[in-house]
């Protein structure tokens, strides 16, 4: 069957990684987390040094990035791809608050994003892939097929981040959650290079009130149309 490309983009906490997973799980089409990305690096900058006491050294990053290996591996366990970081699966580790406060400023630095692109349109080269970040629809994959901009209201967001982090045993306040959105949200958007915005031919949903099923049934119609050519 003919295969299309799938760009999800949006701000952060918007249920884009569940609906792109279920997706390509339908499709049969891989799935690529292009957070987890910027996430591990940052993790990696954590980890050596090169983000400490709320700073980091971006020339330090920049000049250990080629040493830096990225990929998806599936856990036969959960049948869940997860990212490795240089041969290691750290995909509990990218998900804590520390590593959400550095991951937007770490991901403003054009040679990451560089590195990051390349590998992102490399994974979809063959098409039958679904996409989730924030700048696949604008960059990455401009000329993808189907391509859907995720919005909802910043405090239904920071409810559902909230959740998450207790849920694995993280000790956080629903402010700090509430905060860190917001200034993702605002570098996210705001940063030179690929900043955060829809692309003029992505289709926006707003599902502060909408639940999954819904939201999922009209993305999956989007994309079985998009496969048939209308
Ligand atoms: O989707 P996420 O919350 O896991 O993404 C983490 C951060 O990574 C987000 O705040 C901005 C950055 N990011 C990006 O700049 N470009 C992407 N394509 C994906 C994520």
């Amino acid at each position: 069957m003919h295969k299309i490309t799938i760009a999800i983009d949006g701000y952060s906490s918007t249920g884009k990684s569940t609906i792109a997973k279920q997706l390509a799980d339908w499709l049969s089409y891989i799935y690529v987390d292009t957070g987890a990305m910027y996430r591990a690096i940052t993790l990696y900058a954590i980890n050596n040094n090169i983000i400490s006491e709320g700073f980091f050294d971006t020339e330090k990053l920049i000049t250990a990035l080629p040493s830096i290996k990225l990929y998806f591996k599936k856990n036969i366990a959960t049948d869940k791809a997860e990212i490795c970081l240089n041969g290691i699966s750290v995909e509990k580790e990218i998900r804590t608050l520390e590593v959400s406060q550095f991951v937007s400023p770490i991901a403003t630095i054009s040679e990451v994003r560089r590195k990051l692109v390349d590998q992102q349109q490399q994974m979809g080269k063959e098409k039958g892939v679904v996409m989730d970040g924030r700048d696949i629809g604008t960059v990455v994959f401009p000329d993808a097929e189907l391509k859907i901009f995720l919005d909802a209201s910043a405090e239904e967001r920071a409810k559902r981040r909230y959740k998450e982090l207790l849920d694995r045993g993280e000790e956080v306040t629903f402010q700090d959650v509430l905060q860190n959105v917001k200034e993702r949200d605002y570098i996210d958007s705001t940063r030179e290079d690929s900043p955060l915005t829809k692309a003029k031919d992505a289709i926006e949903i707003d599902n502060s009130e909408m639940n999954l099923e819904d939201q999922f049934h009209i993305i999956l119609q989007l994309a079985k149309d998009r496969i048939a050519g209308r």
